[in-house]
């Protein structure tokens, strides 16, 4: 189903226009579509039905706290990579029970409010850092429970910058050094060792990675089991992409399917046991939950034909939405209400002071000054990275539901962006 279509010649977001959501609400705008969240959502949850799985999705690809809210009551954990998200959480009503922590630098901090609050697991990366854990769960008179995630040297097979499961990333413990990690870890007093993890890279089109890195947990859990140390959870990290709308460039099966096979291929692991072996199965999905609920909605400035290249200048930018400057991303652009008339060749660019501003190359599009711009598949990944480059307040932010339209982050101010500054004498 398209959460965003057309209806009487104009762009909707479920039943409600992105002309209303612009005159009411401004631009740029992200527009999110509820129904999108949480089929997105169950999606996973069905897969995982009648198993003992959790779906812990990865905030850092949208946090707003009312998408918390909404997945937290379809029973979603998370997986935070920082303290802050923790508190996200937190005020999003999610249970700290069901949140996982990843992420390299962790700090002292973080560690003492994470154990505070109870989380479920630490996805540790390094010696140092399980060193680190075990010293401030030992203050507070408490076992952290501990994740490795490993690298295992799989090629995920997509942009540099988004993968994360090669020797040559920092992410994880050298598959090589995971069993000696182990031991170290299972020696610490206020550690206990609870699980593996591993994540190879986001926007993965194909299940062989996937499957590939899972064939590598599951022999190293067997050699783990030989000495002594024993699993309750395998967690197989996030990663599964989107379509964009490239050509050729989509999910070879649906979500369902992936899962179905990680699930099969635990199963036949289990089954080939002696008893069969009960694991707990933990996924860290993002993208794939919001990317496709959400647009950047943006109006058009001005034209500015010109003999090598023209350019349609809108009021969105870079620093709105990062992903085509950082990685050359290609997002989809549909006028809101498309018109008639001759369509020419634009570069799509905000009013940021850099030539790499911009959010998308070469259409062919019939546009005029005035006209809005849905920038699709923007709810991941958008608004999480903004900034305030060139003080500009970020994006508002909305959900749809069927009709009704919730502002669910109000536009920020100049003078909010600058509150925190101080001058000196
Ligand atoms: N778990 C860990 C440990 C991660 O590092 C990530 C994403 C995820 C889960 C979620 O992966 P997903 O299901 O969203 O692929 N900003 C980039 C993507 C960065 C992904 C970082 N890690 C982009 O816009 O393409």
């Amino acid at each position: 189903m398209s959460y965003f279509s057309h209806q009487d010649g104009v762009l909707h977001a479920e039943n409600v226009s992105l002309s209303a959501i612009a005159e009411q609400f401004g631009t740029p705008t992200y527009v999110y579509s509820k129904a999108a969240l949480l089929d997105n959502f169950a999606a996973y949850q069905d897969a995982c039905q009648g198993r003992d799985a959790l779906v812990c999705y990865a905030m850092k690809a949208n946090s707003n706290l009312a998408v918390l809210d909404l997945l937290a009551r379809q029973g979603a954990g998370f997986d935070i990579v920082s303290g802050g998200e923790l508190l996200r959480v937190i005020a999003a009503g999610g249970d700290p029970g069901k949140t996982i922590f990843s992420g390299v630098g962790k700090t002292v901090d973080e560690m003492q409010l994470a154990l505070e609050k109870g989380i479920l697991c630490f996805n540790v990366e390094s010696i140092p850092e399980l060193h680190r854990l075990n010293e401030v769960a030992g203050k507070l008179g408490m076992r952290a429970p501990v994740s490795l995630r490993v690298n295992p040297n799989v090629d995920a097979k997509t942009h540099p910058y988004i993968a994360t499961g090669l020797k040559a990333n920092k992410f994880g413990v050298a598959f090589d050094e995971a069993l000696d990690t182990y031991r170290t870890a299972a020696s610490l007093p206020h550690l206990d060792v609870v699980g593996i993890d591993c994540h190879i890279g986001s926007q993965l089109l194909d299940d062989a990675p996937l499957l590939e890195a899972l064939d590598k947990l599951i022999e190293l859990i067997d050699t783990l089991d030989a000495e002594g140390i024993h699993l309750h959870h395998l967690d197989i990290g996030g990663g599964i992409g989107v379509d964009y709308g490239v050509a050729g460039d989509k999910p070879s099966v649906p979500v369902g399917d992936y899962l179905g096979r990680l699930f099969a291929r635990i199963d036949a692991w289990g089954a080939a046991k002696q008893g069969g072996r009960p694991i707990k199965v933990i996924f860290e999905p993002g993208r794939s939950i919001v990317a496709n609920a959400g647009v950047l909605l943006t109006k058009t400035e001005f034209l500015k034909p010109g003999a090598e290249k023209n350019f349609c200048i809108v009021d969105a930018a870079m620093n709105d939405l990062m992903r085509p400057t950082l990685y050359q991303a290609w997002m989809g652009v549909q006028p809101v209400t498309p018109r008639d008339g001759e369509k020419l060749v634009w570069d799509i660019v905000g009013p940021v002071c850099e030539s790499g501003d911009w959010l998308a190359r070469e259409r062919e599009l019939a546009v005029e000054q005035g006209d809005l711009l849905a920038i699709m598949t923007a709810g991941a990944y958008g608004m999480t990275m903004a900034s305030n480059y060139n003080t500009r307040g970020r994006a508002a932010e909305v959900i749809v539901d069927g009709e009704v339209t919730h502002l669910v982050r109000r536009r920020e101010t100049p003078a909010e962006v600058f509150a925190l500054e101080t001058m000196i004498k």
